[in-house]
């Protein structure tokens, strides 16, 4: 029974998939950033961004690397679990890194399990279309939610040739209509005309995500780090950058060692008596 004295403080509702199918429909959007840490996670969550992904970009934004190639599973996992410990609302999608997400369908599944089971996140994201849709096919039977991720494939980049604008319309739509129909709730468009990205969205049911792909898509997502100003050197164009955090910590940081380095920190308000 429950205790008449006890004020409840209401959990907000998780985003789901079908909050996210009843956005498409209904004519909604949807927000989604990267996320890599506890702190960060729970700031996005409170701010109200729907979806928080731990996308295979921390290979580049967090470890340093050039491409998003090198970042393991362990290492998605133990980001993840700190992003799923930390929201409340937010939907938590998690990479599957390169080659997990290429290599036998069966390792795929173990991957999309350890997320569901270590990590308190909901779902995984897998780079690919037509030619990913047995393996999306067997992850969501297996009952691990899929978003798809066509167009600009980070995990390609060599294949692909760098990283450039997709253009080929039949091939993209090719793509995403394969992954909607293998079973997968959502498709992210990366780096496609606007134009493209329209005619992506219209031959599908399922919420569309953009980067890089115009107005068309159910929803936006960017690269957090790239949106608060905290990258060194190229930004992309289709990036708004809404802070400059990297200034304020180098700010701060110069501040501290003039303060060290000219004997007022500490003072007395910071020294016990
Ligand atoms: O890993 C990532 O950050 C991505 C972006 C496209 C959002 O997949």
């Amino acid at each position: 029974m429950a205790n008449p004295f006890m004020v409840e403080e209401k959990a907000p509702k998780r985003v789901t998939t079908r909050s996210l199918q009843r956005r498409r429909d209904t004519g909604g959007s949807i927000s989604m950033l990267t996320a890599y840490d506890f702190p960060t996670a729970q700031l996005l969550d409170q701010a109200g961004i729907d979806v928080l992904l731990v996308g295979d970009s921390l290979a580049m934004v967090v470890q340093g690397h050039e491409t998003t190639l090198p970042v393991t599973m362990d290492q998605m996992i133990y980001h993840a679990e700190m992003v799923g410990r930390a929201t409340s609302r937010a939907m938590v999608i998690v990479d599957l890194p390169f080659p997990d997400g290429q290599l036998e369908i069966e390792r795929s599944i173990r991957c999309g399990a350890r997320v569901l089971k270590e990590t308190r996140c909901h779902a995984v994201k897998l780079e690919g279309g037509a030619e990913q849709a047995s393996r999306i096919e067997a992850m969501v039977t297996a009952g691990i939610p899929v978003m798809a991720h066509v167009g600009l494939r980070p995990q390609n980049v060599f294949v692909q040739g760098g990283y450039q604008v997709q253009r080929d319309e039949a091939a993209l739509v090719k793509d995403a209509v394969a992954a909607e129909q293998a079973g997968a709730f959502a498709v992210l468009i990366e780096c496609v005309p606007e134009s493209v990205a329209e005619a992506i969205h219209a031959a599908v049911t399922v919420p569309t995500i953009g980067i890089g792909a115009g107005r068309a898509t159910t929803g936006q997502v960017l690269v957090t780090h790239d949106l608060i100003g905290l990258t060194s050197g190229y930004t992309p164009k289709f990036v708004r950058t809404y802070a400059s955090v990297g200034q304020t910590i180098r700010d701060a940081a110069s501040s501290f060692h003039q303060a060290v380095r000219d004997g007022s920190f500490p003072g007395p308000e910071e020294t016990f008596d």
